[in-house]
């Protein structure tokens, strides 16, 4: 079994070099997602893909319950994390692209440069910042770079979390990085007015029903010092989405799943909520580039992949449910272009509020 898993590994590896003509950073990360992949459970791997089914029955009208939701949306990213980081997405967001010369990853940082230089921090060194919805702490790591401060994280998945704690201890940043598991659905767990900045890329405003968002509203704003900011890259509908246009709701149905997400929220409701928890909104506007051509290219090598996955499936070497997540993975990925074409959705909507 190990001996199988290695060589899937192995020939994966060689295989994303050479597509991508990578690093040997990007090269590990590949071969560490396909390690864990293949010593995933099967409970684990079935549930990813009835948590994925659960999202699509939700658009189709089903009616569901956060905390279930929650679940589905865990389960699926559980699995859906490793996928991503074979394919040089080891950070789960798709930037806007910034520069067209670069690749995804570059296009990532300097999205999360410009996310950093909006909270406007005055002591950079000395700042403890709150990633929510942390992923695998790869943004929280590199803003502690960037800031030499201290970044705290919370993520509704233990895997993703897991791999986060891991990361921080190779780099020997587990003095400056703290991961947790968290939920945005509950209360905060951190003592009030901890923090100099708070921020998020594509993780907190998709998983709230408008009812809900005062809440979360009110606990990011009692986490923050006063005078400290809240600066995010986030998917929001455009104030052009119209819930009575046919094509729009049909669009949003069939890419909804593709991001996992589970709601999809006007920037001018989520604005609310932050100015009634007592935020003062500097900042609410769509992002600075398209994010559908890096998706185009996830796309491609995705496809690329599915060729290789099919091929060790038919050899035995890797199990079916693969394919059956990469397919999954690009239903509504046309969608999304055609929405973010038609600016009737935007992945990195840019909002900064400031606390009192
Ligand atoms: C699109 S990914 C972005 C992750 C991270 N910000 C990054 O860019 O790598 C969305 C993230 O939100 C997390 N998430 C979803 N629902 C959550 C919840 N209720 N509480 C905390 N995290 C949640 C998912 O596990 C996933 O890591």
């Amino acid at each position: 079994m190990i001996l199988r898993i290695a060589a899937v590994g192995v020939v994966f590896a060689l295989i994303a070099a050479a597509l991508r003509k990578t690093s040997w950073y990007r090269t590990k990360t590949a071969f560490i997602g396909l390690k864990r992949l293949a010593t995933l459970s099967e409970e684990d791997k079935q549930a990813a893909i009835d948590g994925y089914k659960f999202l699509q029955r939700m658009q189709d009208g089903e009616k569901t319950e956060t905390e279930d939701e929650t679940k589905a949306v865990a389960d699926y990213y559980k699995v859906l994390n490793n996928v991503l980081s074979v394919f040089d997405l080891e950070k789960l967001y798709l930037p806007p692209l910034l520069n067209e010369f670069e690749g995804l990853y570059e296009n990532q940082l300097l999205c999360e440069q410009a996310v950093l230089q909006e909270l406007n921090l005055t002591n950079p060194e000395t700042s403890h910042l709150l990633d929510m919805g942390c992923g695998r702490g790869r943004i929280s790591h590199y803003l502690a770079t960037l800031t030499g401060g201290q970044v705290s994280g919370y993520n509704i998945d233990p895997n993703q979390i897991e791999n986060a704690i891991g990361w921080a201890a190779e780099c020997g940043m587990s003095d400056r990085l703290h991961f947790k598991v968290g939920n945005h659905h509950n209360p905060l767990e951190y003592e009030s007015g901890t923090f100099d900045g708070c921020f998020s890329f594509q993780a907190v405003w998709p998983f709230f029903k408008k009812e809900e968002l005062d809440d979360h509203a009110r606990e990011m704003y009692r986490v923050l010092k006063p005078g400290a900011r809240y600066s995010c890259s986030e998917y929001l509908l455009t104030p052009h989405f119209d819930w009575n246009n046919e094509e729009h709701v049909t669009l949003q149905k069939a890419y909804l799943p593709t991001l996992a997400a589970t709601q999809s929220m006007y920037p001018a409701d989520v604005c609310a909520a932050l100015e009634r928890a007592g935020f003062n909104i500097l900042i609410s506007a769509p992002s600075r580039g398209p994010a559908w051509p890096l998706g185009e290219q996830k796309r491609d090598l995705i496809l690329r992949g599915r060729k290789v996955v099919r091929g060790l499936e038919s050899i035995r070497m890797m199990p079916p449910w693969v394919e059956e997540l990469l397919e999954l993975l690009q239903t509504g990925g046309q969608a999304w272009t055609d929405a973010e074409k038609a600016k009737i959705a935007d992945l990195n909507w840019r909002i900064v509020a400031e606390k009192e």
